[in-house]
């Protein structure tokens, strides 16, 4: 089955809508875009009266070489938000196809199947002797899905999902989905992406992100990998200019620093190795799951109320036990020494 059959009728049929700038090159005197041709106060040299090239063949290739793949494969994005509700509205028809997910998991995986109006198919992981897994035989046992989201390291559940599940998911539903893996924590780790699989499994999608490792959340910067022939369906129906200027930029000065990137990398290992060791022997701490990437999950013992007693002290944490299997369960982000001080310095004193 070629994945490209299964994409929405209407959405084969489309014929993309042409910008100004994705026509003609942005050399001579433009006066097709209905742009102004006087750039704003406090342009600072960034031209931003003019709309951004909708894929910045700069920034491509920069992305291309960091993930390992060719340009073709790829698809800049506002974020891994937006490749997630692209992928939804290419390939899953309303009221027809299903989105299997395996809370607990990332909520945007479920909130844009039901945008996009599909069935949510949950095969919740399991959790052995401490550590999440996929539940292999009961997504084997799921009905036929049309997308398979799945994340490595998990949001919030740390875990790894090895490679060897996520290729063997892409050839068991070769005929009926495409697999997404979402990589957004994998600079974390020492995992190596799955973006080389890409091409030779052609119902595979990665998902990766400017926004965590390498600290640009506020630049809203993502991409999808895939095969060439699907990235460029989801060319059709992305928005034309979707990436503004400033973040164009912004992404391109901080790419140029890697180094830097991997001093906070250590330091943010260092201070989670800080708060592990604290949270494992704290009193009111029932299971701490240390997880690979910035962020550990625990479960409070009954009648403590971690969130809010944080929130009094001015520390915010994330509530997770509306997820499937977190009952009382926390999450915590890791922060610089300083707030990490705070951090311990809290919870020395609570509850
Ligand atoms: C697993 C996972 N995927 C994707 C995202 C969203 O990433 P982006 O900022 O690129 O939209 C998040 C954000 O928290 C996440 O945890």
């Amino acid at each position: 089955m070629n994945p490209l059959d299964l994409a929405r009728p209407e959405i084969r049929a489309l014929s993309p809508y042409a910008s100004a700038r994705a026509l003609a090159d942005s050399a001579g005197i433009l006066l097709n875009a209905n742009e102004n041709p006087y750039p704003p106060a406090g342009d600072g040299g960034l031209g931003l009266n003019r709309y951004p090239d909708p894929q910045p063949a700069e920034l491509k290739s920069r992305l291309a070489s960091l993930y390992g793949v060719a340009e073709e494969q790829l698809l800049i994005t506002r974020g891994s938000d937006e490749g997630i509700d692209l992928l939804m509205r290419t390939f899953v028809r309303a009221g027809q196809d299903r989105v299997l997910t395996c809370p607990p998991c990332f909520g945007m995986y479920a909130l844009s199947a039901h945008i996009q109006g599909a069935e949510v198919i949950e095969v919740p992981l399991i959790e052995k002797r401490s550590e999440w897994q996929l539940d292999s035989e009961g997504i084997a046992a799921a009905p036929a899905c049309r997308l398979y989201f799945l994340c490595s390291p998990n949001n919030p559940t740390g875990n790894r999902v090895p490679a060897a599940q996520v290729l063997a998911l892409a050839a068991q539903v070769s005929e009926h989905g495409l697999v997404v893996i979402d990589e957004a924590y994998i600079e974390f780790t020492d995992d190596e992406s799955l973006s080389a699989q890409v091409a030779g499994t052609p119902n595979l999608v990665v998902l990766r992100t400017l926004s965590k490792a390498f600290a640009l959340a506020g630049c809203r910067l993502g991409t999808v990998i895939g095969s060439a022939e699907l990235i460029g369906l989801l060319r059709r129906i992305i928005a034309p200019y979707p990436l503004p200027t400033p973040a164009i930029h912004a992404a391109l000065k901080a790419l140029d620093t890697p180094v830097e990137r991997q001093g906070q990398l250590a330091e943010l290992a260092a201070q989670k190795e800080r708060l592990v060791k604290l949270l494992q022997d704290h009193a009111a701490i029932e299971q701490t799951w240390p997880g690979t990437a910035n962020f550990i999950l625990v479960r409070t013992r009954p009648g403590t109320a971690l969130v809010a007693s944080a929130a009094e002290a001015g520390i915010r944490l994330r509530d997770q036990s509306a997820q499937p299997g977190l009952d009382r369960c926390v999450r915590i982000t890791i922060g610089t020494p300083a707030e990490t001080d705070k951090l311990i310095a809290f919870l020395r004193e609570w509850p």
